[in-house]
């Protein structure tokens, strides 16, 4: 059995996520857990809040709060919010753990005895009112190329140059506004991450299955150059250098993110240490595969520093054996924006819909080979097709009418003939290509796939007609009704991995138990027969209830984008 790791890239711990996020990295990871956990393989999947940096400690003084404490709040936050997502993770830990900062000083020393760290002095600016260092983005002043005056130290908005903060004319602290501010030297760690550009290279040549996105950005970064990178900084919060003559600094939160990776396997593993083994998830050669889900702007952390952190340590931790990456999802075609609140955020999405319809929506929409536009309107219309004409409605019909006519057991009914065999064959045609597109981690298809699963269930009823045949044929029509109930059960499988609360109620309320839960060879024969006659189920629920054109107007009213997108 293939043992498969998957993360997904670490949320910010400041503030709650928008979909976007979402789709970018933790719902695709979470479908593709769930459908390996359905076909008995052993999964892990980690994730955890990355917590660190200045925006991190910014946010907690808007809060009023001590910046652990503010963590602490916003994490417990966080983890409610994806837990009412379903999203399954085995571990969601924390980057301020105590086994990242005990991994992370374990990197760094193992880079220095290998040679790849290197000490710098680094000329920074300090605010004397602010009382610390500005990262560059917090120092704003006068362009010397265009003269804009409200340019970030890293880069002007306006004419788009990369700047030096040092560049900047009249420039003051972006936190306080003060002038105050005052070059000083301090000592540096950088990580020589030049000395890895071939092996890097080979890395990436030898995997032309990962996709174009990656595989591009990465290469471009290569074909760049790789600077050395400096991994040290002057704050406060962060995860301590354990180095003579750095006290007070903390490591860069790129450098100690994706370590948390491990980390968080590894807080997984402290609460049950006699039957969990964290190394064993991470050590090259014991046969896991290891899978990261990531939105675009994450390429480069992933396809080149986090490696270079890996291959530079000497020691035998894994790479990944996959990166899939994702596109942006634009809210009506603009940027979702945490800081200036556009789009909507997870918690705001769960007041007005079951997490469910989100999920569908996201994943049919996937920005898997272009950026993909969230509209209230395309969601609604999705929601209404989709979820409940097809596949609520199919449930329903189907349920209530063998009840009403044969009680709430599955019916008898004679042998298959030519319509249950067709139907068996397009069953078998759709859950291959399902199967083979959640295998290559290719979601826009899958789920095109899931919905042709969902339509043969409604074409077999339009078809098979129990409501005429059962006036002249009693036996066909429980036929249809045992086939139809059969294929349910197959859809409530199914759909786990997309739709799991709305799957779960349906496989309630076909009682399906533990037993017939594992996920359908497409070429078995038997199927639709898996549940036989006799077999009770429960009333139909109602799965999915439809948007009215009224709310979807609310909606756009409430959160924005009838001006970008009338209706
Ligand atoms: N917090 C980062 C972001 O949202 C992702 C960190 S991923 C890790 O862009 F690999 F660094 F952990
Ligand atoms: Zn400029």
């Amino acid at each position: 059995m293939q043992r498969v790791l998957i993360t997904s890239a670490l949320p910010y711990i400041n503030g709650v996520k928008h979909l976007g996020n979402l789709i970018g990295s933790m719902l695709p990871a979470d479908v593709y857990a769930r459908f390996l956990r359905l076909r008995g393989q052993d999964v892990l999947y980690i994730c955890a809040t990355d917590e660190h940096g200045t925006p991190a400690e910014l946010a907690a003084l808007e809060a009023g709060l001590d910046v652990a404490d503010y963590c602490s709040q916003q994490h417990d936050l966080q983890a409610s919010i994806y837990e009412r997502f379903h999203l399954s993770f085995d571990h969601f830990g924390r980057s301020s753990s105590p086994q990242n900062a005990a991994l992370t000083q374990h990197f760094c020393r193992k880079l220095s005895e290998s040679g790849f760290i290197e000490e710098r002095i680094v000329r920074q600016v300090y605010s004397n009112a602010d009382q610390r260092y500005l990262p560059d983005r917090y120092i704003v002043g006068t362009c010397p190329h265009c003269g804009y005056e409200r340019a970030r130290g890293d880069q002007c908005e306006s004419c788009t140059r990369v700047l030096d903060p040092l560049d900047l004319i009249a420039p003051r602290s972006a936190l306080s506004g003060s002038c105050d501010l005052e070059e000083r030297e301090s000592r540096h760690l950088f990580l020589r991450q030049s000395a890895f550009a071939e092996r890097l290279r080979a890395w990436i040549d030898d995997h032309p299955e990962w996709p174009v996105l990656v595989r591009s950005i990465a290469y471009k970064w290569l074909d760049e150059g790789l600077l050395d990178r400096c991994i040290t900084r002057d704050l406060r919060w962060g995860v301590p250098v354990d180095r003579e003559g750095f006290e007070g600094k903390v490591f860069y939160v790129w450098f100690d993110a994706p370590i948390s990776y491990i980390a968080a396997t590894r807080e997984w593993a402290d609460r049950a240490p006699q039957s969990r083994d964290w190394k064993r998830w991470w050590q090259a050669g014991e046969g896991v595969r290891y899978v990261q889900f990531l939105a675009k702007d994450n390429v480069p952390f992933h396809t080149v520093s986090f490696p270079c952190t890996i291959l530079g340590s000497g020691e035998e931790w894994k790479l990944a054996d996959y990166i899939k990456g994702f596109n942006w999802l634009t809210y009506y075609g603009g940027k979702f924006s945490t800081s200036e609140k556009r789009g909507i955020f997870m918690d705001a999405a769960l007041d007005e819909f079951p997490a469910d319809y989100y999920r569908y929506w996201l994943l049919a929409n996937a920005p898997e080979s272009d950026d993909a536009s969230f509209t209230w309107a395309a969601f609604a219309q999705a929601i209404n097709k989709d979820l409940a004409d097809v596949l609520g409605n199919f449930v329903n019909r189907c349920l209530r009418f063998a009840k009403s006519r044969f009680g709430e057991r599955v019916p008898e009914g004679g042998a298959p003939g030519k319509l249950e065999d067709e139907l068996a064959a397009d069953l078998e045609r759709s859950l291959a290509s399902y199967t083979h597109c959640l295998e290559q981690l290719q979601f826009r298809r899958a789920l095109a796939d899931l919905r042709s699963i969902w339509t043969l269930g409604n074409a077999y009823m339009d078809r098979a007609a129990p409501w005429a045949t059962i006036k002249t044929d009693r036996d066909a029509a429980a036929l249809a009704l045992r086939t139809a109930i059969n294929l349910m059960r197959v859809i409530a499988i199914v759909s786990e991995p997309v739709i799991p609360k709305i799957a779960k109620l349906l496989a309630d309320t076909l009682e399906l138990g533990t037993t017939r839960r594992g996920w359908p060879d497409p070429f078995t024969r038997g199927v639709l027969e898996a549940l036989p006659p006799g077999h009770a189920f429960r009333a139909p629920p109602i799965l999915v209830e439809k948007i009215d054109d009224e709310v979807v107007a609310s909606l756009i009213e409430r959160y924005g984008g009838a001006e970008l997108d009338p209706l």
